[in-house]
């Protein structure tokens, strides 16, 4: 772990932020699920009692088969349980109980493609269209406990796939679609997925990306795969294997698929899905969520912090790929039965209004999207926004990485018209669900994701566990189980274990990872990673994972990547690598990697600059001295040097 940073842009940032405070619109103190008097009760009772408090919410926000015997298990601590011997489906609560009641006619989903081709699902549709892929998967001989790869871009398949293999009680684990071969490859490998979904390809800035080519590539890495199920998407021509591949729209066709499907009765804590994500070292973990917490965290969260009632258009402007997407795409607004709008593809394509157009156009009412985003589309000027009626908004949301205040403003003012109140949510694919967040009546400070969620017991630590003054800088850490926390690392108990609950073991408290401050009235601001772990346009990636990409190039004999400041991406990243005998630093060489990059990993992983140096910067111990190259890299003064070895 590398040592508590604060960079001067972030600093500056929060000392703007610190200043400035947004209190509720009107519309919403009379309006909101909570108002400020539950919310401040809600918050005190929830630090109190968390266990008391995760437990009103269970029975408030889901159904169960069954009740729990115990709501909170810590006898085998770091590995908790919640609502012991419950029996559920998350599927139940997302789909099937809204098709007994009114909602069955209500709009679930609108989706709308990038060539601009539109389709709409009913609950009802959404739920016979599960019920179909399920069975099929049935059929193909899937059962419970079994992992299925799913490996799409944002079409109205990938939630559908993920929905159906989770109500026959298999786990899903659905890779990015903007991740390539050897991406793919690791993680079908570690989840062992007999089969594996995707599309023929998907559109992207008015291109197709060739997303089966990839599968095809992906499994010859990883021959576990038997069967594969193809989407048509796009309907350029693809290598179909006989007897391995099947195209879903002919297989819809075969009496199996019928309209009807028993959803599995699972155990509360039954895995529901993996999500690799990226770490300190090595390999992606596979983050293990299962299907009692998890389902209680996402909701009760949507709920309050986007105050979502039925009449709301929600549109989560995230990748279903992603965690934000598995809670907050798929399985969040479904079970709180509202309407979600989804887009397949680039936010200025082929104008940067395409956006705003869209909110215009479906009535929009709760944006929630990245800084990246934001500030992208900030570039291209008011405008492009101001051409549209965006009145329909009535909240805002941000998640992903630290927002600049400049940003926070312009989203508030133009976007938001003054208002939409801004929720600014920081959590973790580990996490579930929102763990630090304003309420739509919480008192804004740009920048700033305010407080803790009742019933989480978030803190700023010192190295030894001190609680640290207002303004300094310390560990991020959550000090009391919650219900949507991951439960493991999937095939490794001891990485969880040393990766989360090692630092503040005698203490019981999950590190997060980031560092943070609170100021004088108690609001958090989180400062960033503290570990090899980078934010690149929101999304995360590991060190790691694209120096061992840089590796496999028969020219490069070391790398080091680390990550840099960047206006609009929050980060960008820079490789520095030394080369094999007999290779010459050459431009094209610069090309040929970056290319070679994209190809294993995938386009988000492309370094913005590759420099051949001749040595590394490292301790004695061999580990690399990011901190040198990140001095380096931005001009800086290198500070002490006394633990390089040479
Ligand atoms: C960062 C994304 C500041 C943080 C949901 C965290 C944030 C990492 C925020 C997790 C935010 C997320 N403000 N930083 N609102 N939200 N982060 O697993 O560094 O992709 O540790 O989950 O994103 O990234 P992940």
């Amino acid at each position: 772990m590398s040592e508590l940073h604060t960079d001067e842009r972030r600093e500056e940032e929060i000392r703007q932020g610190e200043s400035e405070l947004y209190p509720p619109p009107q519309h919403v103190l009379e309006t909101a699920h909570v108002s400020a008097e539950d919310y401040a009760r809600y918050r005190k009772e929830g630090t109190e009692n968390p266990v008391k408090f995760w437990e009103d919410r269970a029975r408030e926000m889901v159904d169960w088969f069954e009740p729990w015997e115990k709501a909170f298990d810590d006898s085998n601590a770091p590995f908790y349980k919640w609502f012991v011997g419950a029996k559920t489906n998350i599927v139940y609560n997302a789909l099937d109980r809204h098709v007994k009641t009114w909602r069955r006619n209500k709009i679930a989903l609108i989706w709308e493609g990038e060539p601009g081709d539109r389709r709409v699902f009913s609950y009802y549709r959404l739920w016979q269209e599960v019920n179909r892929f399920a069975n099929i998967l049935k059929g193909m001989g899937v059962k419970k406990g079994d992992r299925v790869t799913i490996y799409m871009g944002r079409v109205p398949e990938l939630p559908i796939a993920m929905l159906a293999t989770a109500k026959i009680g298999a786990i899903h684990s659905v890779v990015y679609g903007g991740f390539s071969v050897e991406a793919l490859a690791e993680r079908i490998q570690d989840a062992q997925s007999k089969v594996l979904i995707t599309a023929d390809g998907g559109w992207m800035r008015g291109k197709i990306v060739r997303l089966k080519d990839i599968a095809d590539e992906a499994v010859k890495r990883s021959p576990v795969v038997e069967q594969m199920i193809v989407v048509k998407r796009t309907g350029h021509e693809v290598n179909m294997e006989v007897g391995r591949d099947f195209w879903l729209h002919e297989l819809q066709q075969l009496p199996i698929a019928n309209g009807t499907c028993e959803t599995e009765v699972m155990d509360a804590e039954d895995p529901l899905f993996i999500l690799y994500t990226s770490g300190t070292t090595g390999k992606p973990k596979g983050v293990l969520h299962t299907h009692g917490g998890y389902q209680v965290g996402i909701a009760t969260t949507l709920k309050w912090a986007f105050d979502l009632k039925d009449e709301d258009r929600w549109w989560c402007a995230a990748d279903p790929g992603w965690i934000t997407g598995h809670s907050y795409i798929v399985y969040g607004p479904l079970i709180l039965g509202v309407t979600s709008f989804m887009y397949e593809g680039a936010p200025n394509y082929p104008y940067p209004d395409r956006w705003w157009r869209m909110i215009e156009h479906y009535g929009i009412s709760v944006l929630y999207t990245a800084p990246t985003a934001i500030r992208g589309l900030m570039r291209f000027g008011d405008a492009w926004p101001k051409r549209h009626d965006l009145s329909s908004l009535r909240l805002l949301g941000t998640v992903g990485e630290p927002i600049n205040p400049e940003a926070w403003r312009w989203y508030y003012r133009v976007i938001g018209g003054e208002r939409c109140p801004i929720i600014d949510t920081w959590w973790q694919t580990e996490t579930g669900n929102f763990m630090i967040t304003p309420l739509p009546v919480t008192p804004l400070k740009p920048g700033s994701a305010t407080f803790p969620f009742p019933g989480i017991v978030a803190d700023v630590v010192r190295d030894n566990g001190e609680p640290a003054d207002p303004g300094e800088d310390g560990y991020l850490v959550i000090k009391h189980p919650w219900p949507g926390m991951a439960r493991t690392i999937y095939g490794d108990p001891d990485r969880y274990v040393r990766q989360y609950w090692s630092k503040f073991a005698e203490q019981k408290w999950y590190l997060t990872g980031d560092s943070a401050r609170k100021d004088e009235d108690g609001y958090f601001w989180i400062i960033g990673r503290m570990d090899d772990v980078i934010k690149v346009a929101g999304y995360r990636l590991g060190t790691a994972e694209i120096e061992s990409a840089l590796v496999s190039h028969p020219a490069v004999a070391e790398a080091a990547v680390i990550g840099v400041p960047d206006e609009v991406k929050g980060n960008v990243i820079y490789a520095y690598v030394i080369l094999q005998a007999g290779y010459e630093a050459k431009p094209e060489l610069e090309d040929e990697l970056k290319k070679h990059v994209r190809h294993e990993l995938g386009p988000i992983a492309v370094p913005a600059k590759i420099e051949v140096v001749d040595k590394l910067p490292k301790t004695r111990s061999g580990k690399i001295m990011r901190r040198v190259l990140r001095a380096k890299a931005m001009g800086q003064p290198v500070g002490d040097l006394s633990t390089l070895a040479d």
